[in-house]
Protein backbone atom coordinates (compact mmCIF):
# COMPACT_ATOMS: atom_id res chain seq x y z
CA UNK A 1 0.00 0.00 0.00
CA UNK A 2 2.71 2.22 -0.46
CA UNK A 3 0.80 4.41 -3.18
CA UNK A 4 -1.29 5.36 -0.19
CA UNK A 5 1.02 6.86 1.73
CA UNK A 6 0.33 10.63 0.97
CA UNK A 7 -3.89 9.79 1.84
CA UNK A 8 -5.45 11.28 4.52
CA UNK A 9 -6.32 10.00 7.68
CA UNK A 10 -10.26 10.40 7.78
CA UNK A 11 -11.98 10.57 11.09
CA UNK A 12 -16.14 11.20 11.37
CA UNK A 13 -18.08 11.70 14.50
CA UNK A 14 -21.52 13.17 15.24
CA UNK A 15 -20.26 16.17 16.01
CA UNK A 16 -17.18 18.27 17.20
CA UNK A 17 -16.11 16.03 19.97
CA UNK A 18 -14.04 13.74 17.78
CA UNK A 19 -11.98 16.43 17.59
CA UNK A 20 -10.19 15.18 20.68
CA UNK A 21 -9.16 12.29 18.84
CA UNK A 22 -7.93 14.60 16.14
CA UNK A 23 -6.10 16.33 18.68
CA UNK A 24 -4.42 13.00 20.27
CA UNK A 25 -4.12 12.02 16.19
CA UNK A 26 -1.76 15.24 15.78
CA UNK A 27 0.15 14.71 18.53
CA UNK A 28 1.26 10.97 17.61
CA UNK A 29 1.19 11.47 14.05
CA UNK A 30 2.12 14.75 13.28
CA UNK A 31 3.59 14.29 9.45
CA UNK A 32 -0.18 12.83 8.63
CA UNK A 33 -2.73 14.71 6.60
CA UNK A 34 -6.23 14.32 8.11
CA UNK A 35 -9.49 15.23 7.05
CA UNK A 36 -12.15 15.59 9.56
CA UNK A 37 -16.03 15.35 9.31
CA UNK A 38 -18.52 16.23 12.09
CA UNK A 39 -21.66 15.86 11.49
CA UNK A 40 -23.25 18.55 13.64
CA UNK A 41 -25.99 18.61 11.74
CA UNK A 42 -27.76 15.42 13.12
CA UNK A 43 -25.60 15.44 16.53
CA UNK A 44 -26.45 13.81 19.18
CA UNK A 45 -26.10 10.51 18.24
CA UNK A 46 -25.99 8.98 21.83
CA UNK A 47 -29.72 8.85 22.14
CA UNK A 48 -30.65 8.00 18.76
CA UNK A 49 -31.42 4.18 17.72
CA UNK A 50 -28.53 2.37 16.42
CA UNK A 51 -30.35 1.59 13.09
CA UNK A 52 -29.98 5.67 12.48
CA UNK A 53 -26.52 5.48 13.71
CA UNK A 54 -25.36 3.30 11.25
CA UNK A 55 -27.15 5.33 8.21
CA UNK A 56 -25.80 8.39 9.45
CA UNK A 57 -22.35 6.64 9.68
CA UNK A 58 -22.22 5.13 6.23
CA UNK A 59 -22.88 8.83 4.95
CA UNK A 60 -19.84 10.10 6.88
CA UNK A 61 -17.85 7.39 5.93
CA UNK A 62 -18.98 7.88 2.05
CA UNK A 63 -17.67 11.30 2.52
CA UNK A 64 -14.52 9.89 3.91
CA UNK A 65 -13.64 7.56 0.87
CA UNK A 66 -14.77 10.51 -1.79
CA UNK A 67 -12.03 12.47 -0.55
CA UNK A 68 -9.46 9.13 -0.94
CA UNK A 69 -8.35 8.54 2.89
CA UNK A 70 -5.88 5.55 3.61
CA UNK A 71 -7.88 4.76 6.80
CA UNK A 72 -10.86 5.46 8.41
CA UNK A 73 -11.35 6.18 12.32
CA UNK A 74 -14.49 6.56 13.68
CA UNK A 75 -14.37 8.90 16.80
CA UNK A 76 -17.67 8.45 17.87
CA UNK A 77 -17.81 5.88 20.56
CA UNK A 78 -21.91 5.52 19.86
CA UNK A 79 -20.88 4.98 15.63
CA UNK A 80 -18.22 2.54 16.90
CA UNK A 81 -20.41 0.58 19.06
CA UNK A 82 -23.67 0.01 17.04
CA UNK A 83 -21.68 0.70 13.40
CA UNK A 84 -18.54 -0.68 13.13
CA UNK A 85 -18.85 -4.19 12.58
CA UNK A 86 -20.89 -3.81 9.34
CA UNK A 87 -18.75 -0.75 8.24
CA UNK A 88 -15.35 -2.86 8.61
CA UNK A 89 -17.54 -5.49 6.48
CA UNK A 90 -18.17 -3.25 3.36
CA UNK A 91 -14.81 -0.64 3.37
CA UNK A 92 -11.92 -1.64 1.04
CA UNK A 93 -9.07 0.29 3.77
CA UNK A 94 -8.79 -0.11 7.52
CA UNK A 95 -11.46 1.46 9.95
CA UNK A 96 -10.42 1.44 13.26
CA UNK A 97 -13.25 2.59 16.22
CA UNK A 98 -13.14 4.07 19.47
CA UNK A 99 -14.17 0.79 21.71
CA UNK A 100 -11.63 -1.33 20.98
CA UNK A 101 -8.30 0.62 21.30
CA UNK A 102 -9.89 2.44 24.54
CA UNK A 103 -11.18 -1.51 26.02
CA UNK A 104 -7.49 -2.51 25.15
CA UNK A 105 -5.87 0.77 27.05
CA UNK A 106 -8.42 -0.27 30.08
CA UNK A 107 -7.73 -3.82 30.21
CA UNK A 108 -4.11 -3.11 30.43
CA UNK A 109 -4.56 -0.69 33.39
CA UNK A 110 -6.65 -2.44 35.86
CA UNK A 111 -4.77 -3.79 38.59
CA UNK A 112 -8.11 -4.68 40.76
CA UNK A 113 -9.25 -6.86 37.45
CA UNK A 114 -12.58 -4.57 37.89
CA UNK A 115 -13.26 -1.77 34.64
CA UNK A 116 -15.99 0.95 34.75
CA UNK A 117 -17.50 2.43 31.95
CA UNK A 118 -19.26 5.67 31.02
CA UNK A 119 -20.39 6.65 27.88
CA UNK A 120 -23.93 7.66 26.02
CA UNK A 121 -26.90 5.81 26.17
CA UNK A 122 -26.23 4.45 22.93
CA UNK A 123 -22.68 2.80 24.15
CA UNK A 124 -24.32 1.62 27.34
CA UNK A 125 -27.31 -0.05 25.61
CA UNK A 126 -24.76 -1.66 23.23
CA UNK A 127 -23.01 -3.72 25.33
CA UNK A 128 -20.19 -3.15 23.00
CA UNK A 129 -17.16 -1.98 25.71
CA UNK A 130 -18.82 -5.46 27.67
CA UNK A 131 -17.74 -7.41 24.93
CA UNK A 132 -14.66 -5.97 23.74
CA UNK A 133 -13.80 -6.11 27.74
CA UNK A 134 -13.90 -9.67 27.90
CA UNK A 135 -13.13 -10.87 24.35
CA UNK A 136 -9.36 -9.70 25.89
CA UNK A 137 -10.13 -11.19 29.43
CA UNK A 138 -13.25 -12.89 30.31
CA UNK A 139 -12.76 -12.66 34.53
CA UNK A 140 -12.70 -8.61 33.98
CA UNK A 141 -15.72 -7.41 35.78
CA UNK A 142 -16.99 -4.95 33.65
CA UNK A 143 -20.25 -2.16 34.99
CA UNK A 144 -21.64 0.81 33.15
CA UNK A 145 -23.66 3.43 33.05
CA UNK A 146 -24.46 6.20 30.95
CA UNK A 147 -23.94 10.11 31.40
CA UNK A 148 -25.80 11.64 29.13
CA UNK A 149 -25.59 15.27 30.56
CA UNK A 150 -21.65 15.63 30.33
CA UNK A 151 -22.00 16.04 26.08
CA UNK A 152 -23.72 19.46 27.02
CA UNK A 153 -21.13 20.16 29.95
CA UNK A 154 -18.13 19.71 27.63
CA UNK A 155 -19.90 21.60 24.66
CA UNK A 156 -20.64 24.57 27.17
CA UNK A 157 -16.94 24.44 28.34
CA UNK A 158 -17.63 23.86 32.05
CA UNK A 159 -14.81 21.57 31.92
CA UNK A 160 -13.61 21.81 35.42
CA UNK A 161 -16.90 23.14 37.10
CA UNK A 162 -18.65 22.37 40.41
CA UNK A 163 -21.56 21.67 38.73
CA UNK A 164 -19.80 19.38 35.94
CA UNK A 165 -18.12 17.88 39.13
CA UNK A 166 -21.66 17.42 40.80
CA UNK A 167 -23.72 15.64 38.15
CA UNK A 168 -20.27 13.32 37.48
CA UNK A 169 -20.79 12.60 41.24
CA UNK A 170 -24.12 11.60 40.96
CA UNK A 171 -23.29 9.64 37.39
CA UNK A 172 -20.33 7.58 39.44
CA UNK A 173 -22.43 6.95 42.55
CA UNK A 174 -24.79 5.26 40.77
CA UNK A 175 -21.63 3.66 38.97
CA UNK A 176 -20.11 2.20 42.34
CA UNK A 177 -23.39 0.84 43.55
CA UNK A 178 -23.10 -1.58 40.60
CA UNK A 179 -19.41 -2.35 41.74
CA UNK A 180 -17.08 -0.23 44.70
CA UNK A 181 -13.95 -1.98 43.84
CA UNK A 182 -13.31 -0.65 39.80
CA UNK A 183 -10.31 1.15 39.59
CA UNK A 184 -10.14 1.93 36.10
CA UNK A 185 -12.86 4.33 34.46
CA UNK A 186 -13.02 4.04 30.27
CA UNK A 187 -14.06 7.46 29.25
CA UNK A 188 -16.07 5.83 26.41
CA UNK A 189 -17.17 9.23 24.56
CA UNK A 190 -15.46 11.97 22.32
CA UNK A 191 -16.09 14.59 24.80
CA UNK A 192 -15.38 12.92 28.08
CA UNK A 193 -11.26 13.91 27.45
CA UNK A 194 -11.81 17.59 28.00
CA UNK A 195 -13.63 16.45 31.17
CA UNK A 196 -10.76 14.93 32.72
CA UNK A 197 -10.61 17.23 35.53
CA UNK A 198 -13.67 17.43 37.00
CA UNK A 199 -13.84 13.54 36.20
CA UNK A 200 -10.91 13.05 38.11
CA UNK A 201 -12.04 15.08 41.00
CA UNK A 202 -15.63 13.49 41.19
CA UNK A 203 -14.14 9.99 41.34
CA UNK A 204 -11.91 10.88 44.19
CA UNK A 205 -14.93 11.55 45.84
CA UNK A 206 -17.34 9.14 45.24
CA UNK A 207 -14.94 6.04 45.37
CA UNK A 208 -12.01 7.80 47.84
CA UNK A 209 -9.35 7.01 46.29
CA UNK A 210 -7.80 7.75 42.39
CA UNK A 211 -9.31 5.84 39.55
CA UNK A 212 -7.58 5.50 36.58
CA UNK A 213 -8.79 7.09 33.72
CA UNK A 214 -8.41 5.57 30.37
CA UNK A 215 -8.64 7.85 27.33
CA UNK A 216 -9.96 6.26 24.04
CA UNK A 217 -8.72 9.26 22.09
CA UNK A 218 -5.16 8.62 22.61
CA UNK A 219 -5.42 4.83 22.83
CA UNK A 220 -7.01 5.27 18.91
CA UNK A 221 -4.32 7.05 17.77
CA UNK A 222 -1.46 5.08 19.24
CA UNK A 223 -3.38 2.28 17.68
CA UNK A 224 -3.82 4.34 14.22
CA UNK A 225 -0.26 4.98 14.39
CA UNK A 226 0.49 1.28 14.49
CA UNK A 227 -1.87 0.10 11.74
CA UNK A 228 -0.05 2.84 9.18
CA UNK A 229 3.32 1.15 10.50
CA UNK A 230 2.31 -2.22 10.01
CA UNK A 231 1.29 -1.36 6.23
CA UNK A 232 4.42 0.90 5.77
CA UNK A 233 1.78 3.60 5.41
CA UNK A 234 3.23 6.55 7.58
CA UNK A 235 3.00 9.63 5.79
CA UNK A 236 6.99 11.50 5.66
CA UNK A 237 5.67 14.86 5.10
CA UNK A 238 4.16 18.15 7.12
CA UNK A 239 0.97 17.63 8.66
CA UNK A 240 -2.60 18.93 7.72
CA UNK A 241 -6.13 19.42 8.77
CA UNK A 242 -8.84 19.68 6.67
CA UNK A 243 -12.36 20.06 8.71
CA UNK A 244 -16.06 19.58 7.64
CA UNK A 245 -19.15 20.08 9.40
CA UNK A 246 -22.61 19.77 8.45
CA UNK A 247 -24.10 22.39 10.03
CA UNK A 248 -21.70 25.39 10.73
CA UNK A 249 -23.72 27.30 13.68
CA UNK A 250 -21.32 26.58 16.70
CA UNK A 251 -18.23 25.47 15.03
CA UNK A 252 -15.83 28.63 15.56
CA UNK A 253 -16.88 28.42 19.08
CA UNK A 254 -16.51 24.38 19.93
CA UNK A 255 -14.01 23.69 17.31
CA UNK A 256 -10.84 25.19 19.73
CA UNK A 257 -12.41 24.02 22.66
CA UNK A 258 -12.08 20.07 21.56
CA UNK A 259 -9.10 20.64 19.05
CA UNK A 260 -6.78 23.14 21.48
CA UNK A 261 -6.02 25.16 18.66
CA UNK A 262 -7.52 26.97 15.84
CA UNK A 263 -9.26 24.79 13.39
CA UNK A 264 -8.80 26.61 10.37
CA UNK A 265 -11.54 27.10 7.65
CA UNK A 266 -13.95 24.99 7.82
CA UNK A 267 -15.91 23.36 5.19
CA UNK A 268 -19.57 23.08 5.39
CA UNK A 269 -21.14 20.19 3.37
CA UNK A 270 -24.52 18.53 2.83
CA UNK A 271 -24.65 14.64 2.86
N1 LIG B 1 -19.74 11.50 19.76
C1 LIG B 1 -20.63 10.89 20.73
C2 LIG B 1 -19.92 9.70 21.37
O1 LIG B 1 -18.71 9.64 21.46
C3 LIG B 1 -21.09 11.89 21.78
C4 LIG B 1 -22.02 12.94 21.24
C5 LIG B 1 -23.30 12.38 20.67
O2 LIG B 1 -24.15 11.86 21.43
O3 LIG B 1 -23.45 12.44 19.45
O4 LIG B 1 -20.57 8.78 21.80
Amino acid sequence: MAENIGAAIGVFDSGVGGLTVVRALRRALPAEALVYLGDTARLPYGNKSPETVRRYSRLNVDFLLGRGVKLVLIACNTASAVALPALADELSVPVLGAVEPGARAAARASQSRRVGVIGTLGTVRSGAYVRALHAIDDSLAVVQHPCPLLVPLAEEGWTDDAVTVTIAERYLTELRALDPDVDTLVLGCTHYPILKPALARAAEHVFGRTLTLVDSADAMAAEAAAILGQRHALATGTGTLDCFVTDHARITELGPRFLGEDPGPVGVIDL
